[in-house]
């Protein structure tokens, strides 16, 4: 029997990865960890956050032994994959970079705008991933410091404010030459559960790239096949120890139970 699949992100984001990956492996047994005391990553220095991530992981690979790990957030991924595999090269991490490459395969205008934290916008390895991959394209890099949490509370509360969304986004939306952005890349785990506000905020229609069936299915390639499910119940583990009602019945709703 092979061990459960572990989806990381540092609070809710990472659902948005975890519901397609069910889907697509209904056999599968799923832990889902969300580094809620450290919410949000996005303002964390890079090394403090690293060792941070790093250290966490000694503990739960001992405690859960996963097959595999998916590390649902692109603010952690652009910085601590490389530190992950090296410190644990007997355990496979899926990563979550942002969706560059096919934004710019796609992108009519050329010009496409990168949605993320502020540390993800600012991560040299974003920058990469534009000089590889996206150099005929203007791309326009937008840190967003409020929506993930936005996207918090819109999960836990119901509520968001749309003034707030519409301020936030406004920044992606970019007309030059009698061109404008056709294409926004979510780079932020989170954002997919504001999609919906964030279309009816938009000032223009435009393509939302949400990577999350992308990561998930390359999850699934790099699985060996299993022989039976794992007993036990999917569990949701909150760094913080909390234990509210609005967090027990959000998991609740992905299937999950609070650990
Ligand atoms: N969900 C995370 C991501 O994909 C980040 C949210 C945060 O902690 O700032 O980048």
């Amino acid at each position: 029997m092979s061990g459960p699949v572990l989806v990381f992100d540092s609070g809710i984001g990472g659902l948005t990865v975890l519901r397609e990956a069910r889907v697509l492996m209904p056999g599968r047994r799923f832990v889902y960890v969300a580094d809620d005391a450290a919410f949000p990553y996005g303002d964390w220095e890079e090394k403090a956050l690293a060792a941070r991530i790093v250290a966490l992981f000694g503990d739960l690979l001992t405690r859960h032994r996963p097959s595999i790990v998916v590390v649902a957030c692109n603010t952690a991924s652009t910085i601590v994959l490389a530190d992950l595999r090296a410190a644990y090269p007997d355990t496979q991490f899926v990563g979550t970079v942002p969706a560059i490459k096919p934004a710019a395969e796609r992108t009519r205008s050329g010009l496409v705008s990168v949605l993320g934290t502020p540390g993800t916008v600012a991560r040299q390895y974003t920058r990469d991933l534009i000089a590889s991959w996206a150099q005929k394209c203007h791309v326009r890099l937008v840190g967003s410091p409020r929506l993930a949490a936005l996207a918090e509370t819109y999960m836990r509360d119901g509520f968001v404010d749309e003034e707030e969304v519409r301020t936030e986004i406004a920044p992606c939306f970019v007309e030059k030459d009698g061109r404008r952005t056709d294409i926004v890349v979510m780079a932020c785990t989170h954002y997919p559960f504001l999609v919906n506000r964030m279309r009816k905020t938009a000032p223009w229609p435009v393509d939302w790239i949400d990577p999350a069936e992308a990561i998930a299915r390359r999850a699934l390639s790099l699985l060996p096949s299993a022989h039976g499910r794992e007993d036990g119940p999917d569990l949701a583990i909150f760094t913080s120890g909390r234990t509210d009602e609005a967090s027990r019945r959000l998991v609740r709703g992905f299937g999950l139970t609070a650990a």
